[in-house]
């Protein structure tokens, strides 16, 4: 008998259900030239689950995620639920569900390919061949410190973080490391802070203890941003906490021209948790204007961690086949090109991808 996986999907809000939809429609196609197949289990999340339920990460949506063997996620948040705090912001949905599912290391890639470089803000010479890896610490640090309040007059959040934390996440950076240019960056601020401190101590000795084939440097936080610009490719794996790698990342994401292109995976413990890092864009939302390419690739690396690598790759070079056609989402789009919607950039990667199957 085929393997059937079992697979949770949250589209979530805004752009969310039209990017999803295009990874479901290009993995149905990739199960039907496999020997697998996907049961799909809609579940809300974000501002959808607080319309339908007054709840931005509801119990059932946990439970399912928590039975699944692994969790797509399109986007949550927008302006209609801008004005909730605390608990009942969709973005505190995704928190829980991240903290729920133990998934500690955020893989955030970025590879820009000849064919994107035109479309980067840096001069193409710059960016043609970056291929970098962020593993951002994503359960803890400054986003879940305790103590942590705002009583109108003052607020404040704290940064903590444990030698077992760091090391776990450091260990997921090494390992990476090692499958790819064998090099980690891992970024701090020990210049100012005890928590850099021992984050980066404790990567110190990890790396002698157990890494030591492995190339290791360092770099204050504020340096590393300018690094990213003026001179991507030095970077292999980034190691790096929570805040530090939601804002590095966002910066990386820019090299390839949009943040339309950047995938994730969150793992850890168990069921892994796979979602674009851009938002979900009202803006743009019921338009077929969004770029599917960061839920397909995050799509692609599911595939990855489920072990079906041939089909992670028919779908990753189905993409770079498709980018080779001079057709681009608005957000990629500039002269000379064909401007096309979030489903036929959907179906001409879709297209692209089964030809490496058959
Ligand atoms: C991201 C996002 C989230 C984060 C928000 C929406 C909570 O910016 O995944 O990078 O800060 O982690
Ligand atoms: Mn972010």
């Amino acid at each position: 008998m085929s393997k059937i996986y079992k697979i949770a999907l949250m589209p979530g809000d805004g752009i969310g259900p039209e990017v999803i939809a295009e990874s479901v429609k290009l993995l149905d196609a990739v199960a039907e030239q496999s020997d697998f197949s996907f049961e799909y289990t809609e579940v809300l999340a974000g501002g959808a689950a607080i319309d339908a339920q007054n709840d931005p990460m509801p119990q059932h949506t946990v439970d399912i995620c928590k039975s699944s063997d692994a969790v797509l996620l399109g986007a949550v948040g927008g302006p209609k639920w801008d004005n909730l705090t605390g608990a009942m912001r969709p973005e505190s949905g995704l928190l829980k569900i991240r903290k729920e599912l133990g998934a500690f290391a955020n893989l955030r890639p970025v590879a820009v390919p000849p064919s994107l470089a035109e479309s980067s803000p840096l001069r193409p010479a710059a960016v043609i061949g970056v291929d970098l890896l962020t593993v951002r610490e994503l359960i803890g640090g400054i986003y879940f410190g305790r103590p942590s309040g705002n009583d109108g007059q003052e607020a404040f959040n704290t940064m903590r973080y444990t030698v077992g934390e760091i090391e776990r996440v450091a260990r997921v950076a090494f390992e990476w490391a090692r499958k790819r240019r064998n090099k980690v960056t891992s970024v701090d601020k020990a210049n100012v802070l005890d928590v850099s401190r021992l984050w980066r101590d404790t990567v110190k000795k990890l790396h002698a203890a157990e890494f030591s084939d492995v190339a290791l440097d360092h770099m204050y936080i504020d340096n590393a941003s300018m690094q990213m610009v003026i001179n991507p490719r030095q970077f292999d794996v980034i190691v790096t906490g929570n805040l530090f790698g939601d804002i590095l990342s966002d910066v990386s994401a820019t090299l390839g021209g949009s943040l339309g292109l950047l995938p994730s995976a969150s793992i850890g413990s168990g069921v892994g948790l796979f979602e674009p890092v851009h938002g979900s864009a009202p803006d743009l939302a019921g338009q077929g204007k969004a770029n599917p390419i960061a839920m397909i690739l995050s799509t692609a690396m599911m595939l990855d961690s489920l072990g079906e690598s041939r089909s992670a790759t028919a779908i990753r070079q189905g993409l770079d086949a498709a980018l080779g056609y001079n057709s681009r989402t608005g957000d990629l789009w500039h002269e000379g090109y064909k401007k096309i919607s979030t489903s036929e950039m959907g179906d001409l990667i879709r297209t692209e991808t089964l030809k490496n199957l058959y």
